[in-house]
């Protein structure tokens, strides 16, 4: 599974001949190289409607004709612009092209009047992948993995301000316990500055989680 990082918490994964793309917010992300404004997704899947995470979906849906997935009132409000939207709702689960999505919770805003942020366990051939969207920590994390793992990659929010930070982070992979961490959502403004070294480290040392830091634009086959 080749894992490309955009910038904040636009996330690419190309699987089986599917291009996944997660909160593509590209124009006016400092932390996007521009190339990443070519990229044609088949999906895009969306945790909420912030700008920071909205971005660029109308138009890349609109040029792609890929897929919107995402929460029932932000899909309704895509679809009233045209887009290919579908709206499902947290705990759903739902059969797709490139294998299946559950809606989880996130703890946030939604960026609309009446909508609810998530987050995104995929299951994707044998493997499965937890974005976890922009949230705080909450307990109930804990059921990615006791009832829906176990977890083969988590993107998890490090960048504190609008999500967990990265001791609140690092409780979150011990509960989730992935094979593999890859931070998001830090460093993109001042506000999120944050120690990505230092955060793999603690980690690394308390967990056997591995951390996977990519820099915008960077991929990993995972
Ligand atoms: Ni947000
Ligand atoms: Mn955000």
């Amino acid at each position: 599974m080749k894992i490309t990082f955009w910038g904040h918490a636009c996330v690419e994964i190309d699987e089986a001949g599917k291009v996944l793309l997660f909160d593509p917010f590209i124009t006016g992300n400092p932390a996007a190289p521009k190339r990443a404004a070519s990229v044609k997704p088949d999906f895009i899947l969306l945790s909420h409607a912030h700008p920071d995470h909205l971005g660029d979906t109308v138009a890349m849906a609109t040029a792609s004709g890929a897929q919107v997935l995402t929460t029932n009132e932000i899909g309704i409000m895509l679809a009233g612009q045209g887009v290919n939207a579908m709206g499902m709702h947290i705990g759903g689960r739902v059969p797709f092209a490139f294998g299946e999505l559950k809606l989880v919770l996130a703890f946030h805003g939604s960026g609309i009047a009446g909508g609810q942020a998530c987050g995104f366990i995929l299951t994707l051939g044998a493997r499965k992948v937890y974005f976890a969207g922009d949230t705080s920590l909450y307990s109930d994390m804990k059921l990615v993995h006791d009832l829906w793992g176990p977890i083969d990659i988590a993107f998890l929010p490090i960048g504190s301000f609008y999500t967990m930070d990265a001791d609140d982070a690092a409780v979150a992979v011990a509960w989730v316990r992935p094979k593999v961490v890859v931070p998001i959502h830090y460093n993109t403004f001042p506000a999120l500055k944050t120690d990505v070294d230092a955060f793999k480290q603690r980690v690394e040392s308390s967990t056997s989680s591995k951390v996977v830091v990519l820099s915008p634009g960077d991929s990993a086959d995972l």
